[in-house]
């Protein structure tokens, strides 16, 4: 399919590179800033556009990897009748994009995608649209990117995006505080990577709840009041620390 790419940033950067290597022709890219766009663009080897006013009608399928506010912007903007529009948000609704194409919908990466990514990872695909006929033909467009493709309409979506921002972006927050206290204890925080690997790695054969381990999990207060006495300095840490412990302890999702 000929594709044209709305958007510079880390989705456009990395689901172009994917859409290149399926062997679709991108037509465009087109983004708001010089430098980036040219920069982009000159990586995926396609001509550029600045502004969606550029947007050229010569393409089948639009993905509009824009940040999620722009992408009511561009809704209001753009119009694109008769082609394919796709958006890349886990939190915004399918229809957003209808006052811009009929044929349009969703096509959501359920991943965290950085520009420089190399290699690209494995991208599971969540997809949706406002017509089932423009269904398959995304199912058809993402199939060609992952080998993982599923239907997911927007609350499902919403709560997939919710639940990627606990495994994401809240463990992420924690590598942030375990780091931030081996850099002032003056402690290695590489010597932990091989328990996150360890850890992480576990979960694709046992459910979260069978691989906790730890004090909280064998009510060991004796080492837990060792650890609070020693984070006695690090008041943000020592809350998330309470926290979880007395929610590992009641073992709970409530
Ligand atoms: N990154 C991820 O891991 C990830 C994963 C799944 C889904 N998503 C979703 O994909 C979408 C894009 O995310 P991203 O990570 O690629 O964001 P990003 O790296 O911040 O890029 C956002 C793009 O939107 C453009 N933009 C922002 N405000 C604009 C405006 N007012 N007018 C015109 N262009 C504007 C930016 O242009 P400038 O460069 O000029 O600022 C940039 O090209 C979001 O809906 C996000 O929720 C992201």
């Amino acid at each position: 399919m000929r594709v044209v790419i709305i958007g510079s940033g880390n989705v456009a950067s990395v689901l172009g590179r994917r859409i290149l290597l399926a062997g679709h022709p991108i037509v465009q890219l087109v983004g708001r800033h010089p430098g980036r766009t040219a920069l982009l663009a000159g990586q995926l080897g396609c001509p550029y556009g600045l502004g969606w006013a550029a947007i050229t009608p010569d393409a089948e399928f639009y993905l509009v990897a824009l940040s999620d506010s722009a992408l009511f912007a561009f809704a209001a903007d753009v119009t694109l009748p008769g082609k394919l529009v796709a958006h890349t948000a886990g939190a915004v609704p399918c229809n957003v994009l209808l006052s811009c194409s009929r044929h349009s919908g969703v096509l959501y990466p359920l991943q965290s995608l950085r520009k420089g990514t190399d290699p690209i990872p494995e991208i599971p695909i969540l997809i949706d649209a406002n017509d089932p006929g423009d269904l398959e033909r995304i199912v058809s467009f993402a199939g060609t990117l992952s080998d993982t493709v599923r239907m997911a309409d927007d609350p499902t979506r919403l709560k997939l995006h919710l639940a990627g921002v606990l495994v994401n972006n809240f463990t992420n927050h924690l590598y942030t505080q375990a780091a931030a206290f081996c850099e002032a204890e003056g402690i290695d925080f590489d010597l932990l990577l091989p328990l996150i690997r360890e850890t992480a790695g576990r979960l694709s054969y046992m459910h979260p709840a069978e691989a906790q381990t730890g004090p909280a999990a064998r009510r060991d207060q004796r080492t837990i009041d060792t650890h609070l006495e020693l984070l006695n300095n690090y008041k943000n840490i020592r809350e998330l620390y309470k926290l979880f412990t007395i929610q590992i302890e009641e073992n709970g999702i409530a």
